[in-house]
């Protein structure tokens, strides 16, 4: 099972295969999913720029069509070229999260200097949107 360092550096490698030539800030993302393997993303950015995806997107999109059901850890760098630094998931990439999250799930950012930034997915978005929220 990836620790929380190991899923950092694959988001870091992630983060290198970027296609963001519009905002020129790469990001990467790694999931480390409930059937243990770990799930890579990079954003892909278009012409039409809103046409783009964000590189956690794109690792729970593999997550889902390779199988997995659940993130159990997601680990997210982003930043101009050159060395990764920490990056926090956007708001909708929150969402996106919250969707295969678990009371658990843990969401990493760092850069090269081996701090970690360690909070659960929940903490990022406590009030997700929900068709049947808890109360109504
Ligand atoms: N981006 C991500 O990949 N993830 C996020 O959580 C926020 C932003 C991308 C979108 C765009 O390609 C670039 O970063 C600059 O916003």
């Amino acid at each position: 099972m990836a620790d929380d360092t190991d899923l950092l550096h694959a988001a870091h490698r992630a983060r290198l295969m970027a296609h963001a030539p519009y905002s020129n800030f790469l990001v990467g993302a790694a999931v480390l999913a409930d059937d243990g393997q770990v799930y890579l993303g990079c954003n892909v950015e278009n012409v039409a720029y809103p046409e783009g995806v964000c590189a956690e997107a794109v690792a729970l999109g593999a997550m889902v069509v390779g199988g997995g059901r659940r993130v159990v850890a997601i680990a997210v760098a982003g930043g101009p070229a050159g060395p990764p630094r920490p990056c926090q998931p956007c708001g909708g990439c929150r969402q996106k999260i919250a969707e295969f999250a678990t009371a658990e799930t843990v969401v990493l950012t760092g850069g090269e200097d081996g701090a970690i930034d360690r909070r659960l997915a929940h903490d990022l978005l406590p009030a997700r949107f929900e068709l049947d929220p808890p109360g109504a």
